[in-house]
């Protein structure tokens, strides 16, 4: 494993420009209505790769499925436990991780406590119905793990507790939200948000999907960036597409399979 280096960057950029593998391109029609229709992956940072997966196997159920090398990342471990097949807790054991909780700052102290802005509030996780919720009650508490429920929400019914390294847990059931009942005309207010733009978010444009690839932005300070060493980051955004999907690109599984 090598870190991501500007070097390694460069190096693996030069490498992909003598490969002969275009980026890929969009093949088929794309429907109007395209956005993001689950979370694929919530990569949450650990010191102790073990405990969180033992705890999610034994606790919730959840199987692991990964734990391998983070791609481009010194010493780091990636581990995966299963929520569904196209849903997944992925763990990220970084040499590097602090293991301090400041309550309020790197972590709420409970499902409705104060903390950083854009760090993780709580993560709630589906299922069906709500006997399946209480029957989730009843594993987790069997292993020992006090459960806080089930609350009725209205359009969801939920169980509350703690998982490993402070944590805030949610099991829930419930589904197709009606925004005509559930959007507070009182906190649209408070929000700043008026008649007009409230339309706009409860009905956004439809996806453009074009004959040509949109070409990379040049960076602008006031839209969000990854925050990478200088240097590194001006040499990623500024490489081609088929360059990074050809130097970054890592996708032999580390077990091959046997006959
Ligand atoms: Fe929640």
């Amino acid at each position: 494993m090598e870190p991501i280096t500007t070097e390694v960057l460069e190096m693996s950029i030069n490498e992909a420009r003598s490969a002969i593998s275009a980026a890929p391109t969009i093949e088929g029609p794309i429907r109007p209505d395209l956005r993001p229709r689950g979370v694929n992956h919530l990569a949450i940072s650990t010191t102790d790769m073990k405990a969180q997966l033992t705890y999610w196997a034994d606790v919730l159920g959840c199987p692991t499925k990964a734990l391998y090398w983070m791609h481009g990342v010194d010493n780091t471990f990636h581990g995966f436990v299963e929520l569904s097949g196209d849903s997944y807790i992925a763990f990220v054991q970084h040499p590097d991780n602090p293991s301090d909780i400041e309550y309020g700052v790197t972590h709420a102290a409970n499902p409705g406590a104060p903390v950083t802005g854009g760090a993780t509030q709580h993560i709630a996780m589906h299922v069906d119905t709500l006997d399946e919720v209480l029957a989730m009650r009843d594993r987790i508490r069997s292993h020992g793990i006090q459960v806080m429920g089930p609350i009725d929400h209205g359009m969801i019914k939920s169980i509350y507790f703690a998982g490993p390294e402070g944590l805030n847990l949610e099991v829930c059931c419930g589904s197709d939200i009606d925004e005509n009942q559930w959007i507070d005309p009182d906190v649209q207010a408070l929000c700043g948000i008026s008649g007009d733009e409230v339309e706009r978010l409860k009905h956004p444009d439809p996806i453009e999907s074009g004959e040509q690839p949109v070409a990379q932005p040049s960076t602008d300070p006031s839209k969000p960036q990854m925050s990478y060493p200088t240097g590194m980051y001006e040499a990623i955004m500024g490489a081609s597409d088929a360059d990074i999907w050809n130097g970054a690109s890592e996708a032999t599984p580390p077990v091959p399979l046997t006959e």
